[in-house]
């Protein structure tokens, strides 16, 4: 946060006027139905400055109002900030985070989260609970959707790019809004990915893999931080003094307002750490969380807390300090009302739908191909599958304002391009009533297009599931379309990896992606009729089996028995295959790469230097496209454990057919450093392998030398 002498002097002055139950009414944050913002809130709450942050209120002159309330008839006159979960789009519905990331364009979610910002403040909205930037290895795990997938480098650039895109440099714009980075910390590793469970994780891990992308929001400026709902090693993020104040604000740097998640300071009563809700509000006001999101035990509380000693005056002044420094920083002061005019021209708008077609057909990963892509436009085709023409699957979990009638299916952009005949065939997993008649479109047809997957209330969270597989009803009715002898293209849309062995043994292409929002329709058509030549990458593993407790991710830490074919004595599943189906990284286009002449410029380094490695990519097939490069470093024998390999750059490039491009990288070897088990950060010498290719698993590698 930026310090302003005159605005301290303010804050100084408001401070000092307040009464403790003002004070606890600016660390409140306040609302039922605190998603949709249905509920008005009580005006005499406002009033009487017992409330400092709200949700959001779609109608802005509602909005308005209740500001005015605020500004204008409580006692010191200090507006609210409305929030809400701002995740991936406010009515333009962009991919899911996850999704997104895909692309590997940071940029590209840049724009996506600044054009979902300029919509959300037309409703009054000054504070997005995003990014979620929790690093997820377990697809068990609902929430994986609303991350950018398993590795922490990418994961970094996602979280970066997202917090500048809501914010911008000054987030008193009034197109602009404050980001939430979220959940501070280690979330995605709930103990068997399971929602709201624990975590119990070395330090090292923590700082090695999850603090990553949260220090790349932090160096972005993120305005606030949401506390996450699970334990660490036993300590509640909720209400830890080590993770809130020592790891948080003193070894990362934060000094914005940490919010807590929906209802996790009362919840401490029941995860067991807290006799009442009074003794978890004093833990939490001194563990350094500002805000209370849904309960009520700091505004019931603090001002007891306070006059018994159990909590320091002056920590809770600093806590309500940030807290309006946030507010001024927001420009509320100035200017607390929002033009009701704005979402007209806004909300909606060519330029934000032309953004979500553009990010959601760069979002879509090819993931098998024999040929029969990219379509041509004379083809008649059989458009079967339950996710062909749904407008709510196309939404996307977490978008909780968008609305499905704004978005385009498969379906309605099919049927304008080409000659379809359509057949929903099946439901999600049942109602195979329709299989008949799908035959039969199918049977008519030249090709056929499969749109399956998983529906998007079975993502996101509170949606753990065990069994990631293609439902047996979508699987069987793929089967029987075999039989008809007619190629078949599978869309599979899932916010997380399935298990698609199946998915691949039957299909001539398949075709990967989360929900894509309002523009989806065009965008799968744009790679079906090959318009645009798909360029998307995984951003997680996608294994062959189910259940592997989490450790199917491709920067696993290595092991004294390394998983092999020849014999059981070794770290593996015994009935589940070792490789994966599709590794981190994979994604294919409609031409080909080939690399050659991998080098780097030294063999030695010094720590402190820098390697400049290159190779040549070149575009050997039919048609122009792009290539995510990606750099893999090994560091085979390290003081503590290394992991196999580690994504330690990337870049996307165009290539035309024909043409070669000299693909130039710069790794910092104080980069292929890491935190040792003292939470040391080093960097040892000896041997790194540095690699570069177009997936995890497939890349050229040269070896250097660490002085
Ligand atoms: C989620 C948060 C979300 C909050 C408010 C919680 O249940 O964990 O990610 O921001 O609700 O909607």
């Amino acid at each position: 946060m930026a310090y302003n002498a005159e605005t301290e002097k303010k804050i100084k002055k408001l401070i000092d006027e307040m009464t403790l139950e003002e004070k606890a009414g600016q660390l409140t944050l306040r609302g039922v139905g605190m998603v949709l913002g249905s509920d008005i809130p009580d005006y005499e709450d406002l009033r009487c400055g017992r409330v400092g942050l709200l949700p959001h209120y779609e109608d802005p002159k509602i909005a308005n109002e209740i500001q005015r309330v605020a500004v204008e008839e409580s006692r010191l006159g200090i507006p609210v900030i409305f929030c809400l979960d701002v995740i991936h789009g406010y009515r333009t519905a962009f991919p899911i985070p996850w999704s997104e990331a895909m692309s590997w364009e940071s940029e590209l979610a840049e724009k996506t989260a600044s054009a979902a910002a300029k919509e959300a403040t037309c409703a009054g909205v000054k504070l997005t609970f995003a990014p979620m930037v929790d690093i997820a290895r377990n697809p068990c795990w609902g929430r994986i959707c609303e991350g950018a997938g398993e590795d922490p480098y990418l994961g970094s650039k996602f979280a970066y790019a997202r917090v500048k895109g809501f914010q911008g440099d000054d987030v008193s714009d009034p197109d602009k809004i404050a980001a939430c980075a979220k959940h501070f910390c280690a979330y995605g590793f709930v103990e068997g990915g399971r929602d709201y469970n624990c975590v119990d994780m070395s330090e090292s891990r923590l700082y090695n893999y999850v603090l990553p992308p949260f220090q790349a929001c932090i160096d972005a400026g993120t305005k606030s931080i949401m506390a996450a709902f699970n334990d660490i090693n036993g300590e509640p993020c909720t209400s830890s003094k080590w993770i809130l104040t020592n790891l948080l604000r003193e070894r990362m740097g934060f000094n914005g307002v940490v919010i807590s998640d929906a209802f996790s300071v009362g919840a401490l009563v029941k995860h067991g750490v807290a006799a009442d809700e009074k003794e978890a509000a004093k833990n939490s006001l001194n563990a350094g969380m500002n805000v209370e999101m849904m309960t009520l035990a700091y505004r019931e509380n603090l001002p007891e807390l306070v006059k018994s000693g159990e909590v320091d005056g002056k920590v809770v002044d600093k806590l309500v300090s940030e807290v309006l420094r946030l507010k001024f920083e927001l420009g509320l002061f100035d200017n607390p009302y929002v033009d009701v005019n704005k979402g007209k021209k806004v909300i909606l708008c060519k330029e934000h739908k032309d953004l979500a077609q553009e990010s959601a057909k760069r979002s879509i990963v090819l993931l098998e191909n024999n040929g029969v892509l990219p379509l041509s436009k004379n083809k008649k085709i059989a458009l079967i599958g339950p996710m062909a023409d749904d407008q709510y699957e196309m939404v996307g979990e977490w978008c909780v304002t968008c609305r499905k009638e704004d978005c385009v299916t498969l379906k309605t952009v099919l049927e304008k391009i080409a000659d379809v005949r359509y057949a929903k065939g099946c439901g999600f997993d049942d109602d195979e009533s329709g299989f008949d008649e799908a035959v039969k479109a199918a049977k008519e047809s030249d090709v056929i297009v499969y749109a399956i997957g998983q529906s998007q209330d079975l993502c996101g969270e509170a949606r753990s599931r065990i069994k990631l597989v293609v439902s047996k009803t979508q699987e069987k009715l793929l089967k029987l379309l075999k039989k008809t002898g007619k190629p078949i293209v599978t869309i599979f849309v899932s916010g997380r990896p399935i298990v698609l062995n199946t998915v691949k043994e039957y299909s001539d292409a398949v075709l990967f992606s989360g929900a894509l929002g309002s523009m989806a329709g065009y965008a799968y058509c744009d790679v079906i009729f090959g318009d645009y030549n798909p360029s998307a990458k995984l951003v997680s593993t996608f294994n062959q089996s189910y259940g592997l407790g989490g450790t199917g991710y491709y920067n696993a830490l290595r092991v004294s028995r390394p998983a092999c074919e020849d014999t059981k004595w070794c770290s593996k599943f015994f009935d589940a295959p070792i490789k994966p189906l599709y590794p981190f990284g994979y994604g294919l286009s409609y031409t080909n790469f080939e690399y050659e002449g991998l080098k780097t410029d030294k063999t030695e380094y010094k720590k402190d230097e820098t390697v400049k490695i290159s190779i040549n990519v070149t575009n050997t097939g039919r048609f122009d496209g792009e290539e995510v490069v990606q750099v893999y470093v090994e560091d085979p024998v390290g003081s503590n454990v290394r992991p196999i390999k580690e994504l330690k750059g990337y870049q996307k490039v165009f290539i035309k057919k024909g043409e070669t491009k000299n693909m130039e990288f710069e790794i910092k070897i104080s980069d292929c450093g890491y935190y040792n088990r003292n939470l040391e950060y080093v960097v040892e010498s000896g041997k790194l392998m540095i690699g570069i290719g177009t997936n995890s698993e497939k890349y050229d590698s040269v070896e250097i030398f660490v002085k």
